[in-house]
């Protein structure tokens, strides 16, 4: 099971619409995936409409146990070939600084527990939707996860959440979970002809070059209006939906290859030495040298630029 976790440091950025079209793709893909809820709003749990359950992730976070999990997983609305993980309002009360770090890192244990437990159907990808910080919820699902998505608008301040968001990432990554790896800087809510949006693109390529993903979501209604129906982007008929639903396929592939990727880099390297987890193509059109990054910060250059050899 290859564990993705969807953050961003800024609120509405499009973290939940980034996990559930992931989770659309999944679906339509025939991939076996789960959706984890990370967010005290719960708006991935309102999209996905599972049955009430008798727990919820704050349980699991609190206590780790099969049995917990168990209780805490339903199939979504979407079909019986997609499970959540179901988050809660009390979600928040695990978010808080607190002494006891303990905590931190049962949501990994829990995945593991999942994992041994299902060995005759298991997941193939764990998407974790996580809330609008860099608290102790998206550090946990950081501890938990093998790639990390960041999501960003094009605007002003894309590059400076972006760096902080890697910082972390490669904080997580150091000092309790050496296989955790970027898969990428998703750029949503874009408007193509918006010569602001573009300029913020450019200045993302600059920063961080292949890290951001070749492909950015358009701002459609679409998406809206699939959300509001509770509906899977891939199902929902306008030609919006459909270009939005090839976008998140290119995504899902990505995180995919760059699963497979890991797994091979794992096997072959003593340390899980620093390294993004693939090497994404240039957005169409980029010209030479865009694929380098200017960026002030080592953890940044080594993840963004080309590898040799
Ligand atoms: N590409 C898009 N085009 C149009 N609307 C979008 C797009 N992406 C997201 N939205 C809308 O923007 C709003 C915020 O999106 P979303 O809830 O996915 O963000 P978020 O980062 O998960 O927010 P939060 O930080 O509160 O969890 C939602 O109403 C969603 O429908
Ligand atoms: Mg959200």
């Amino acid at each position: 099971m290859h564990t993705v976790a969807v953050l961003s440091l800024k609120g509405g950025v499009g973290k939940t619409t980034v996990a559930l079209g992931i989770a659309s793709a999944a679906l339509r893909r025939g991939v076996r995936a789960l959706v984890g809820d990370l967010d005290p709003q719960g708006n991935a749990t309102a999209s996905l409409d599972p049955p009430m359950t008798e727990s919820t992730l704050a349980d699991v976070l609190e206590t780790p146990r099969l049995a917990v999990i168990n209780e805490a997983l339903a199939p979504s609305a979407w079909s019986d070939s997609l499970d959540v993980l179901v988050g809660s309002e009390e979600l928040e009360l695990l978010n808080e600084p607190g002494p006891e770090s303990r905590r931190m890192d049962n949501l990994a244990r829990a995945l593991d527990e999942l994992r041994a437990a299902r060995e005759d159907d298991p997941y193939e990808l764990a998407i974790l939707d996580c809330p609008p910080s860099l608290g102790r919820l998206t550090r946990s699902a950081l501890m938990a996860a093998d790639t990390a998505l960041l999501v960003t608008e094009p605007t002003m301040y894309a590059v400076a959440g972006a760096e902080r968001a890697l910082e972390a990432i490669e904080t997580v990554r150091e000092e309790q979970n050496p296989r955790l790896r970027p898969a990428g800087v998703l750029v949503n809510k874009l408007r193509a002809r918006s010569y602001e949006h573009q300029y913020r693109i450019a200045e993302l390529r600059e920063s961080f070059g292949r890290l951001v993903m070749p492909t950015a979501i358009p701002d459609r209604l679409a998406i809206q209006q699939a959300q509001g129906a509770c509906t899977p982007i891939h199902e929902w008929k306008s030609p919006g939906a459909q270009e939005i639903a090839l976008t998140f396929n290119m995504v899902l592939a990505k995180i995919l290859r760059s699963s497979r990727a890991g797994r091979h880099r794992l096997d072959h390297t003593e340390s899980g030495e620093l390294e993004t987890a693939e090497q994404a193509p240039d957005y169409p059109g980029s010209g030479p040298g865009q694929n380098e990054t200017t960026s002030q910060f080592p953890a940044i250059r080594q993840y963004a630029e080309p590898e040799t050899g």
